[in-house]
């Protein structure tokens, strides 16, 4: 079966077959009719791709790299996670949120930054006929999978074998599966004008060439002082200790009943080549061949060397 995160049955959605909570059913008509803005810079990525990350690149880029206002508030309230009261486990959502997600998108001023999980056809429709910009995030699938296991630990308090979890990612049995066709469907329109795809490892390695790159995409110019604050402001350790970026709020109360670790939090070690390091040789083999199969040998291109 699908492994879960909390108690609710899933099904599969969309000809990418999606995996998310079975009452998402009842929302894929107000997601598809949902109005976008002309305005609208939509982050999507897989879940553990540097959504969060990206989120705070782009929310910065779009209001005149305001960090006062970039303090007042959680990121989640300031650039929303689309469909995730519509889809989360109802536990979780009790105890993080009060409000409706696609609700909260629609109460935003311009311009928005909206986050979203979902597979391409799945979104609005929308997207693809507003001026709208996607800038969309993927990370190596190996590391995908270490840093979504280190997830499901955290918010589900999964107990399971690290093995067995890679092999049901690798199987598309977690929330947001399969990650390669997530990926592919918008490698393939990579080149779009409205489309901007940026990876994890790229971020890592020049993040300063990532943040110019975005901010050109956006219409927005930096000088090299504003250009220097944002990187900084983006650090790693920086986003751990910031209340406004590393989501501790959401969990106050699991870190109180001890469920959670000290040594557990949403921003974690933020690095490349943990698949490696974490997998058998074996499952990350198998997760290379699939990479080079569903991108190289497709469509004749991939967004890592592998
Ligand atoms: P790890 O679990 O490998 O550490 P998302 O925001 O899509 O859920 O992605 C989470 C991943 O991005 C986690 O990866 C997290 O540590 C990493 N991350 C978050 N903020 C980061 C930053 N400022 N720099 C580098 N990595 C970051």
């Amino acid at each position: 079966g699908l492994l879960k995160l909390g108690n609710e049955p899933q099904a599969r959605f969309g000809p990418t077959g999606c995996v998310l909570a079975a009452r998402f059913a009842d929302s894929l008509g107000d997601i598809r009719a949902f109005e976008v803005r002309d305005d609208d810079v939509w982050v999507v990525t897989p879940p553990k791709c540097g959504t969060t990350w990206t989120q705070e690149m782009v929310y910065l880029l779009l209001n005149d790299l305001n960090y006062e206002e970039a303090k007042k508030a959680p990121l989640y309230k300031r650039s929303p996670f689309f469909e995730y009261t519509r889809f989360a486990p109802k536990e979780i959502i009790e105890e993080e949120m009060d409000i409706d997600t696609l609700e909260h998108a629609t109460t935003l001023p311009s311009p928005r930054c909206i986050k979203s999980h979902l597979h391409k056809p799945l979104l609005p429709e929308q997207l693809w006929t507003k001026k709208a910009k996607v800038v969309y995030v993927a990370r190596e699938p190996k590391d995908t999978a270490v840093s979504f296991y280190h997830h499901y630990k955290l918010l589900s308090g999964y107990t399971g074998d690290k093995d067995f979890f890679f092999e049901c990612f690798y199987e598309g049995l977690v929330e947001h599966s399969p990650l390669w066709e997530h990926v592919l469907e918008f490698w393939k329109i990579k080149d779009q004008p409205n489309i901007l795809f940026n990876t994890y490892e790229e971020m890592k390695e020049d993040l300063p060439a990532v943040v110019q790159r975005t901010a050109k995409f956006l219409g927005k110019s930096l000088t090299e002082a504003q250009l220097t604050r944002l990187v900084e402001h983006l650090d790693i350790k920086q986003m751990k200790r910031n209340p406004a970026t590393n989501y501790e709020d959401l969990f106050t109360k699991a870190r109180e009943e001890g469920r959670i670790s000290d040594d557990q939090a949403f921003i974690r070690k933020g690095v490349v080549g943990e698949g490696r390091r974490e997998m058998s040789p074996e499952m990350a083999a198998r997760f290379d061949e699939r990479t080079r199969r569903v991108f190289n040998e497709a469509v004749g291109g991939c967004p890592w060397q592998i």
